[in-house]
């Protein structure tokens, strides 16, 4: 496997990202509620690609594994520091822990089903993956101003049947609703504050910008700086501005081992 300078282990480099990774990306905690619920009562977690730490329960066991040396140094003081490991090979044995989990990670994995074998693998009770539906990213407004970034977007999320497959078991996918004010700034979080996709610090947070080029960007400013001053943008999308939640590609799966699986 291909390492970044600073161990990055899929697609994106975070050693860029890091430094703007945790002023823009804190995690929502009405989605962090959604993934409690997800772990049920496993009382020790295992978190890959866990980043900095979004989502991470602070009431349970939790080991978190992260291959980008930046990432980890921005781990909040009070989180368990991460193994510098990748989901493709978890240093763990058979059924460690009660419950895995990975949010916003699948997407930029080498080897999703190798990766996923892993986290079953290595847990006992449910594997939960945040992620987002590839066949509904694009019908995000953005899509009119830079569909280069959400095609990038669509071609990197894996199909929820692909992550259901290498789950096994039961399978639940649960939409999960993007509130107005998400803390979390991942592309739909902005729904209805298109103002955040004009600052380069908000963009350079979401992994998919640094996959286009500068003219992406150029348009971007370009078009949407004019609508907003025109009121176009209001004119075709204002009602978002006021909508307390969006239902766009943001999905949990929840893989439940078969009755009887060793
Ligand atoms: C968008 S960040 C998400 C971080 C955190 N889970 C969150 O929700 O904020 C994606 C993370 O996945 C990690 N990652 C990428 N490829 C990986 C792999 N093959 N194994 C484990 N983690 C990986 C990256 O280093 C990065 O920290």
């Amino acid at each position: 496997m291909n390492r970044h300078d600073d161990g990055s282990a899929g697609d994106a480099d975070y050693g860029m990202i890091g430094a703007v990774y945790n002023r823009y990306r804190q995690p929502e905690p009405r989605i962090g509620a959604m993934i409690t619920t997800a772990l049920g009562d496993a009382r020790t977690v295992l978190n890959v690609g866990a980043g900095t730490g979004s989502y991470e329960p602070r009431d349970r066991v939790v080991t978190a594994v992260e291959p980008s040396a930046s990432m980890r140094a921005r781990r909040a003081p009070d989180l368990p520091p991460a193994i510098d490991a990748v989901a493709e090979a978890l240093p763990f044995a058979d059924r460690t822990f009660d419950a895995a989990m990975t949010t916003f990670s699948v997407h930029q994995w080498p080897d999703l089903e190798r990766g996923l074998t892993e986290m079953r693998r290595v847990a006992r009770g449910p594997v939960v993956v945040m992620t987002a539906d590839p066949l509904v990213v694009e019908a995000f407004w953005l899509n009119e101003y830079a569909p280069q970034v959400l095609a990038v977007e669509a071609r990197r999320y894996p199909a929820m049947d692909r992550i259901a497959a290498a789950l096994g078991g039961t399978v639940d996918v649960i939409d999960v609703p993007i509130p107005l004010d998400c803390r979390d700034g991942f592309q739909e979080a902005y729904y209805g504050r298109p103002e955040m996709f004009l600052d380069p610090a908000a963009r350079r947070a979401c992994s998919a910008w640094s996959f286009v080029d500068a003219t992406v960007v150029q348009r971007l400013d370009r078009v949407l700086s004019a609508d907003l001053a025109s009121g176009e943008w209001d004119r075709c999308h204002g009602w978002l501005r006021r909508q307390p939640e969006f239902a766009g590609s943001l999905r949990i799966v929840v893989g439940t081992p078969a009755p009887g699986k060793p």
